[in-house]
């Protein structure tokens, strides 16, 4: 007889059809085709849940947090805290305290700019951030830099798309006040060795800050593990709401951290003389926040955790490795960010064609793909383009989906080619 562990007992396959009767948004046509959504890096559609989530906020327990006492507004407090739960098991945080609600990704890394980073960084030091980095996670840094007189260094990338580790190590000097560093690029797709660089430089007492923004819905992630002290990413880019998102914090910098926002909900008390701030984390979360949002964002979280993330990811990973075949196979197109350990994320160009030009014309044929510089224009610059198009891949994408992009690109390039 079989044991549960014998190898002849195969898990079942990932039910992509199941999945996608989760999302209402898919069952739709564009321009007169079944709706192709292949733009999940912008932003990806919601399932039920989480629009039952944002409805049932508003239809039954719409109330202010922390401070009303009646029972909508505990109905709300209770749903609002218990994504903090809900966040913390998501990203295998030892706390929930060391999880903070912003509004996105970008607010995260402001935060930290302006709080951690104003404490840390002086005059003549350097900050250092990657090649392959989102415009969220330079701008809050260059600011920062040029508040300060530091310096903002950066990590070079090879061909592939891959950080060039000997210049990392060599960039992490003792003047280095904090790296920061995404988990995932969202133009090229490259999954950074984030344990290994978060080892490098801890091993020379600097922090490591990381934009999660494009990991979080392709991969576990355990912070825990990769043991980085800020971790950020947004609610969108995870079936969740727009607007909302995560800031995951390790608390000895948390307790240390100045607010950066002031106003209601983030004090204890205040006078005209002076205001002792609340406690971690609520001493971040200034106003009334989007409490629709994170009360939506755990139905998206536990969604993505009954998806098994794993399995999601090895589907993902089949999906990848057809459409770089099936996209590298048309003449003409070049692919951007080929490094092996990579998400579905393909950009690419195709000699003689812009991009906008692509992604209109797939747009006719229901497809739809992003076309621009992705907010990564050093990384555009890198490569001797001003923009590729891109197809981005969530879970609920299928095999045809892929096929119908490849004959959608080949037919462009006929056309305009
Ligand atoms: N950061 C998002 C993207 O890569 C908007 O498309």
């Amino acid at each position: 007889m079989a044991s549960l562990s014998s190898p002849t007992r195969s898990r079942p396959a990932f039910d992509v059809e199941a999945v996608r009767r989760d999302f209402p948004a898919l069952q739709q046509q564009v321009n007169g085709h079944p709706l192709v959504y292949l733009d999940n890096a912008a932003t990806t559609q919601k399932p039920l849940p989480v629009l039952e989530a944002l409805r049932g906020y508003y239809e039954r327990d719409c109330a202010n947090i922390h401070r009303s006492i009646h029972q909508l507004g505990e109905r709300a407090t209770e749903a609002f805290e218990h994504t903090r739960l809900v966040a913390q098991r998501f990203l295998g945080a030892g706390s929930a305290r060391e999880i903070v609600f912003t509004a996105g990704a970008t607010a995260g890394l402001n935060l930290v700019a302006q709080t951690f980073g104003r404490m840390r960084v002086g005059s003549g030091d350097e900050v250092l951030i990657t090649a392959m980095e989102h415009h969220s996670n330079i701008v809050p840094w260059q600011m920062l830099c040029q508040e300060k007189g530091a310096r903002l260094a950066v990590v070079p990338i090879n061909d592939a798309g891959e950080l060039i580790w000997e210049a990392l190590e060599e960039r992490l000097t003792p003047r280095t006040r904090l790296l920061a560093v995404t988990h995932v690029s969202n133009a090229l797709g490259t999954i950074n060795p984030l344990r290994q660089i978060v080892a490098a430089a801890h091993a020379r007492q600097i922090p490591v800050v990381v934009d999660g923004a494009q990991a979080v819905a392709h991969m576990p992630v355990s912070v825990a593990e990769l043991d980085c002290d800020f971790y950020a990413f947004s609610g969108h880019k995870i079936y969740g709401p727009t607007g909302v998102g995560v800031l995951y914090g390790k608390s000895e910098w948390l307790e240390r951290m100045p607010p950066w926002q002031g106003g209601g909900d983030m004090i204890r008390s205040v006078s005209f003389e002076g205001t002792t701030y609340n406690r971690v984390p609520y001493k971040f979360e200034a106003g009334t926040p989007h409490i629709a949002g994170v009360i939506a964002l755990a139905a998206a979280l536990e969604y993505a955790l009954r998806l098994d993330p794993a399995a999601a990811a090895g589907h993902e990973d089949g999906l990848r490795a057809l459409a770089a075949e099936r996209l590298a196979a048309i003449p003409g197109v070049r692919l951007i960010g080929t490094a092996p350990q990579k998400v579905g994320v393909l950009s690419f160009v195709i000699e003689g064609i812009h991009p906008h030009d692509v992604s209109t014309l797939l747009d006719q044929q229901g497809i739809a793909v992003r076309a621009g510089h992705h907010c990564a224009q050093p990384l555009m610059e890198r490569y001797g383009v001003a923009a590729t198009s891109r197809a981005s891949l969530a879970a609920y994408n299928t095999r045809q989906e892929i096929e119908a992009l490849a004959a959608g690109v080949a037919q462009v390039k006929e056309m305009l080619g």
